[in-house]
């Protein structure tokens, strides 16, 4: 059988802040149903991520280092000018429930709008895993919950880490006061 002449390259994008085993769980899966897996990390979320984007991009490239056909990217601006840059056809994002699927069906359908060949696939996230929100991470860590079983064992020490300074900071910033 002759090789085959192209790729069909699939981008993850997210702010992964931090990366969670339900992200690592949609990679993994879209790793085998493409030829090539971009995951693109949103530099400048409106969301003041806890993690630099530096960071998150290392925190992802560590997870998924096994993934022979994945690869990590740093980006800002339009996702649909990042899958032209990369060349990918495709978007894949998670849905963990009937919230997930609207929001993420006006944004499929955005940028279909700004790019007509730039289709998405959904996948259902893991029934096991569709309660974890990297919001939910940072919250539990903050209040001095287990993050266990939510993320790696890595990424656990990270946020906890980063929750301890986030608590600090916030203790000074409300002078002490508890
Ligand atoms: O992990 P998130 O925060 O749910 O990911 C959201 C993300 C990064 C997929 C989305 O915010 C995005 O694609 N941002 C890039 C800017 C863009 O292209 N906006 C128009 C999308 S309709």
């Amino acid at each position: 059988m002759s090789e085959k002449e192209w790729k069909r390259i699939a981008l993850v994008p997210g702010t992964f802040d931090p990366v969670t085993l339900g992200h690592l769980d949609l990679i993994i899966r879209a790793s085998s149903l493409f030829d090539e897996v971009i995951v693109a990390v949103l530099e400048n979320s409106a969301k003041s991520p806890w993690f630099s984007a530096e960071g998150r991009v290392l925190m992802v490239q560590r997870e998924t280092a096994s993934l022979k056909n994945v690869r990590v990217v740093r980006f800002s601006g339009l996702l649909v000018d990042l899958a032209d840059k990369e060349g990918a056809e495709v978007v894949v994002r998670g849905v963990r429930g009937g919230a997930d699927l609207e929001y993420e069906t006006v944004m499929a359908r955005m940028n279909a709008h700004l790019r007509p060949s730039l289709d998405t696939v959904f996948l259902p996230a893991s029934p096991q895993l569709s309660h974890i929100a990297s919001r939910l991470v940072r919250e539990i860590a903050y209040l001095g919950g287990s993050v266990q079983g939510l993320v790696s064992e890595k990424v656990a020490l990270a946020v906890e880490t980063r929750a301890e300074e986030k608590r600090a900071e916030n203790a000074f910033s409300r002078g002490g006061d508890r």
